[in-house]
């Protein structure tokens, strides 16, 4: 998809690790100018994006900064990607503390909310219409055992997806997410203990990269996505799509 968001300017959140860092240089492949945001300057500043911002996504005064100097420094705003996420505490839920469970929600649901709702303010402003993609899972459907406070907070972020979508979509800005089963990255190798280990000794049939999930992320953020809006993209090698009935 070389060229297709030529002109165009894009931020994207937990930009320097997993899934975001691919979704920088893939949006930057695609012709964007890319402003990588994350909770400290170097890491931020390591995705390689155009612009680097310090922007914690439970703040709203740091969010409200980054987005303005993205807009500063940039020009614009055209398209987001909301991948900051938390994989939250590895507990049966009657064991979760309720520290573990805000922290989960805060950066997964409420960050992801604020992130939404400052990108669309700065894109009504800009009079262009937008795009943004964010970070579900297929936890946002089914629910996977030691985990339930993260599957919560997904489950909460595939209705704030319709939500987003249902308000701004009449404004031109449409919201969709992309819902993947496990990519390689540090996050499920920290839930799963994995350290540097290859995932199918713990039991994961197949996997994404994380330049995969960047490549669903473009899509919905390029003009080819026009018709989409309030979904999320499951991609998860069918495992959804199977019944129980053993055979
Ligand atoms: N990796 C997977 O298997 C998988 C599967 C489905 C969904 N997801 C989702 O994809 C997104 C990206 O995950 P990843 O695997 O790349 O994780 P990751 O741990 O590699 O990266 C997460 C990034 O978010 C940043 N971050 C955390 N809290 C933040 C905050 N308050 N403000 C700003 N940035 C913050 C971290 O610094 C880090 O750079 C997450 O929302 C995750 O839930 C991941």
């Amino acid at each position: 998809m070389s060229g297709v968001l030529e002109g165009r300017v894009a931020l994207v959140t937990g930009a320097g690790s997993g899934i975001g860092r691919a979704a920088v240089a893939r949006f930057t492949a695609a012709g964007a100018r890319v402003a990588a945001l994350d909770l400290d300057l170097d890491t931020a500043a390591s995705a390689g994006g155009a612009l680097a911002v310090r922007c914690d996504v439970t703040d709203e005064a740091s969010v409200v900064a980054a987005t303005a100097e993205v807009v500063r420094e940039l020009g614009r705003l055209d398209a987001v990607v909301a991948c900051a996420g938390h994989p939250g505490p590895v507990a049966p839920l009657a064991d979760v503390t309720v520290a573990d469970w805000d922290n989960v929600f805060d950066v997964n649901v409420k960050g992801v909310w604020l992130t939404c709702k400052h990108a669309i303010r700065a894109m009504r402003e800009g009079g262009r219409g937008g795009a943004i993609a964010i970070m579900a899972s297929d936890s946002s459907f089914v629910a996977a055992p030691g985990i339930g406070a993260y599957c919560a907070s997904k489950g909460a972020v595939l209705m704030l997806i319709r939500s987003l979508a249902t308000d701004h979509g009449p404004e031109g800005i449409r919201i969709n997410g992309v819902a993947p089963s496990i990519v390689d990255t540090p996050m499920p190798r920290l839930t799963l203990g994995a350290g540097d280990r290859p995932l199918s000794e713990f039991g994961v049939p197949d996997w994404h990269t994380a330049d995969e999930i960047a490549g669903h992320l473009l899509y919905l953020c390029s003009d080819a996505a026009r018709g989409m809006n309030g979904t999320a993209l499951v991609a998860d090698f069918g495992g959804m799509a199977r019944s129980t009935f053993p055979v």
